[in-house]
């Protein structure tokens, strides 16, 4: 981050609802993602869902519609939860990052994902704390190392960590939940049959211990 950006912070409207939260975020300067991305993406869903779902950040797709998880990344989470018993109505879902890092390739033009920094997922931070003071999930999940660093610190591992149940209290959040970490879908979209089917298993796995929580 640079320092000339002090994080998102100043932005985030005290105790307010996800609708105000959204309308705030649209003008966040907080890191310097904002100067390059077409808007800012913020979450969706009720917000008194019991299921609050974290992927990294918005994609080429979700950059350009507005709204997360419109892409491929997204497809394959929500035939995920389906398969999983999750209801995609009662679940919101967001990023950790609430704009689109890329690089442009010279020839073509193309937009290329590039991971968020450290600095830039704790700049954008307030805005995933501020989501889940205002929903209060029952669960949270965390789609991969990046919203699970965030929330989780960064020394947690997904690979030995993913599909255990934790509790989560902090001084950041009003009220105590639990999370999940798994891993994220487009990690299982970069592998190829069997490899790929075999992610897609585990990963639907991860999800119904999530159901399970949701249930019980
Ligand atoms: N990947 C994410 O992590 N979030 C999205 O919204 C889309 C793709
Ligand atoms: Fe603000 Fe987050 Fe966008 Fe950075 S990525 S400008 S902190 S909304």
């Amino acid at each position: 981050m640079s320092p000339r950006r002090p994080g998102a912070e100043r932005w985030v409207p005290p105790r307010a609802g996800i609708d105000r939260l959204r309308e705030a975020a649209e003008t966040c300067e907080g890191c310097e993602l904002f100067e390059d991305a077409t808007q800012t993406v913020f979450g969706e869903g009720p917000d008194d869902a019991r299921l609050l779902c974290v992927g990294e950040q918005p994609g080429d797709d979700e950059d350009r519609s507005g709204r997360p998880f419109t892409g491929p990344s997204g497809r394959l989470l929500f035939k995920a939860f389906d398969q999983a018993g999750i209801d995609r109505s009662t679940t919101y879902v967001t990023n950790a990052v609430k704009h689109f890092k890329f690089a442009q390739l010279q020839t073509g033009g193309r937009r290329i994902h590039k991971k968020p920094a450290a600095g830039e997922v704790a700049a954008c931070r307030p805005w995933l704390l501020s989501e889940l003071n205002a929903v209060r999930p029952e669960l949270v999940i965390a789609l991969g190392a990046t919203a699970a660093h965030s929330l989780l610190g960064r020394e947690f591992r997904v690979s030995s960590q993913r599909g255990v149940i934790h509790d989560l209290a902090a001084d950041w959040l009003d009220e105590p939940t639990r999370i999940m970490a798994t891993v994220h879908p487009s990690a299982v979209l970069r592998l190829r049959d069997p490899e790929r089917e075999e992610a897609f298993a585990q990963f639907i796995i991860d999800l119904r211990k999530a159901a399970e929580v949701l249930t019980g």
